[in-house]
């Protein structure tokens, strides 16, 4: 079971021995504020984890940020960090069906977990669903260079121009780009961005 895995990956590894750990989410910030929503937009980052984006975003005067997550163990992480200061939804974005919609959906390192047709739907159908004309698309995947599992489990990686692909009959691109993450044991990790806009 995914969340059965991801649970432990939690429980059982301090935030130094998880490769996707970052000291700060520099790059999904950045790319938040270039999107000029207002401070009271709702925000959403899927399987955001334990990432430290939502204490960055809530530092900032973002009001309205929810976190979903397959694994409690890692919304526990972060609600013992930053309480009710965000909302938290324990889901499988594969399965999800959103109740409301949001300006900004961002996802660092998830979709690219997603490996089969069915599951890029189902994930494109909470998106449209979650999101509306004008809403916000940040998203970072492995890119083709990357590393080919993550948490040991198999990925799949995107270049720029077939994610920017995937999301074009539903979006503007407004960016795309690459940069390296470096794991908190120095491996270095592609990863391909996207900003782009609901049409
Ligand atoms: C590689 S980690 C990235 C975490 C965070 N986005 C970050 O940048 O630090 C992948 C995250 O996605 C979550 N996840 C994996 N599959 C998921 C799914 N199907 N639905 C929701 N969350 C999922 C995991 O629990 C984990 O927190």
């Amino acid at each position: 079971m995914t969340n059965e895995h991801w649970n432990q990956a939690y429980t059982e590894k301090t935030p130094d021995q998880r490769s996707w750990t970052q000291p700060e989410a520099h790059d999904s910030l950045s790319l938040i504020r270039e999107s000029h929503v207002c401070k009271d937009a709702a925000i959403i980052d899927i399987g955001g984890g334990a990432s430290l984006l939502v204490d960055a975003l809530i530092e900032d005067g973002y009001t309205d940020v929810t976190l979903l997550d397959i694994a409690s163990a890692a919304l526990t992480e972060t609600e013992v960090r930053i309480g009710n200061k965000a909302s938290y939804l324990c889901a499988d974005i594969t399965l999800w069906t959103p109740e409301r919609t949001y300006a900004v959906w961002h996802d660092r390192a998830v979709f690219h977990f997603l490996t089969t047709p069915e599951q890029h739907d189902a994930y494109l159908n909470a998106f449209l669903t979650g999101t509306e004309s004008s809403s916000h698309l940040i998203i970072a995947t492995f890119a083709p260079t990357g590393p080919e599992s993550c948490s040991g489990l198999p990925v799949q990686r995107w270049s720029q121009h077939d994610l920017a692909r995937f999301f074009k009959p539903h979006c503007e691109v407004i960016s795309t780009f690459e940069t390296t993450h470096t794991t908190p044991w120095g491996t270095l990790q592609p990863f391909t961005w996207l900003h782009a806009r609901r049409k």
